[in-house]
C-alpha cells in the first residue's frame, strides 16, 4: 500500500513516521508544507499524481485554537479549503483519504453522554467551525473518505498540554489549571496506531465514513495537569479554577469526550487508557531530556 502523509512534521505526523517501519510492505512519504504545501491545488495535483497513493492521511492543519480567532482566512485555507483539495485530487486519481477532524466541532452542549459521531455539531468558534467545514467539504468531493475526529492530542514532539504543564509545573510554585472542561487526552502514538490499523483493515471498503478516536477516560483539564506534574516529581502545586478566571480568545467545550464504540467495534481497535498512554509519553520525554 502506498501512503501519503501531509503535514509529517506535526505531532501525529511524527507519530505516524515513527510506526512506519511496523508496516514493511508499505510505501510511506511523508510531506511537509515545504515538500507539499496542501493550500496550493497545482502542488496538490502533482504531489498525488507523481506518487499515485492508495491512501492520503491528512495530519496538516491549523491547530492553534486561539490564534485561529484572529486569523480566520487563513484557518479557513487550512482547515477547509486545503482538505477539498486533497480529497478532490484523491477523487480524480481514484485514492482514499483519511481527514483527521477535532472533538471542537462540538459545542458542550451534552454533559456527561460521551458524544457519537452522528450527535449535533454546533462548533463555538473559528478552530472548530473550520474543521467541521473541512469535514463537510470532503464529503463532497471524496467517496472512499474516512474523518477520524480527536481530542486533546499530545506527545513527545511540538506544542502540547502535557509538555506545557512538564514546563510550567517545574518553573513555577503553583500553576492555575480549569477544573470545568472535560474530555479525553489522545496520546498521538495510539491514534497513529489506530489509523494504520483502520486503513489496512479489510472492513474499511465497507465503512467509509466519520470515527472517533480519543484514550479511553474522561478527566478535566486540571486532572491531567496534576497527573503530569506529580509523574514528573515536579514541586509546583496545580490548583482547579474555573474557564471563566482564565480569559481566553475562544470558548472551549465543556464536555466533549468522544464515543469510541464504533472505530472499535469496526476494526477490532483496543484503546489505551489515558494514564497508561500518558505513562508511556512522559517517560519517552524524560527519558529523552
Ligand atoms: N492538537 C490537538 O490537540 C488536536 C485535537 C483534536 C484534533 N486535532 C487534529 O489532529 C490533526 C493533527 O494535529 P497535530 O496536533 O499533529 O497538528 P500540528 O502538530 O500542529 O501539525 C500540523 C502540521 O501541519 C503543517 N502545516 C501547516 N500548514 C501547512 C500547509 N500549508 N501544507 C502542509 N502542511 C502544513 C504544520 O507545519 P508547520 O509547523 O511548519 O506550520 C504542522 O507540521 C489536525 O487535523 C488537528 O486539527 C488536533
Amino acid at each position: 500500500m502506498k501512503i501519503l502523509v501531509t503535514g509529517g512534521n506535526g505531532q501525529l505526523g511524527r507519530a505516524l513516521r515513527r510506526l512506519a517501519p511496523k508496516y514493511p510492505g508499505d510505501v510511506f512519504l511523508f510531506t511537509d508544507v515545504d515538500t507539499l504545501d496542501i493550500t496550493d491545488p497545482a502542488a496538490v495535483e502533482k504531489g498525488v499524481a507523481d506518487f499515485r497513493p492508495d491512501i492520503l492521511v491528512n495530519c496538516a492543519a491549523y491547530t492553534n485554537v486561539d490564534k485561529t480567532e484572529e486569523d480566520e482566512a487563513v484557518a479557513r485555507r487550512l482547515n477547509a479549503e486545503a482538505p477539498e483539495i486533497l480529497a478532490a485530487a484523491m477523487q480524480r486519481h481514484g485514492g482514499a483519504m483519511v481527514q483527521i477532524s477535532t472533538d471542537y466541532v462540538f459545542g458542550g452542549d451534552k454533559i456527561n453522554v460521551p458524544l457519537r459521531e452522528e450527535d449535533a455539531t454546533n462548533p463555538l468558534g473559528v478552530y472548530g467551525r473550520t474543521k467541521l467545514e473541512g469535514e463537510q467539504r470532503c464529503r463532497r468531493v471524496l467517496d472512499r473518505l474516512a474523518i477520524i475526529r480527536t481530542a486533546w492530542l499530545y506527545s513527545e514532539d511540538g506544542r502540547n498540554f502535557v509538555r506545557t504543564m512538564l514546563d510550567l509545573t517545574s518553573r513555577l510554585p503553583r500553576v492555575n489549571v480549569v477544573f470545568d472542561q472535560a474530555g479525553s487526552p489522545t496520546y498521538a502514538a495510539d491514534l497513529a496506531a489506530a489509523i494504520l490499523t483502520v486503513v489496512h483493515h479489510p472492513e474499511l471498503e465497507k465503512n467509509w465514513g466519520t470515527y472517533h478516536f480519543s484514550n479511553e477516560g474522561i478527566c478535566s483539564w486540571y486532572d491531567l495537569a496534576r497527573l503530569v506534574a506529580r509523574k514528573a516529581g515536579a514541586g509546583a502545586e496545580v490548583l482547579p479554577c474555573h474557564s471563566s478566571e482564565f480569559p481566553a480568545k475562544v470558548t472551549r467545550p465543556a464536555y466533549s469526550a468522544l464515543d469510541k464504540t464504533k472505530i472499535k467495534e469496526t476494526f477490532g481497535i483496543a484503546v489505551p487508557y489515558w494514564t497508561d498512554s500518558l505513562d508511556l509519553c512522559l517517560k519517552n520525554l524524560m527519558h529523552n531530556g
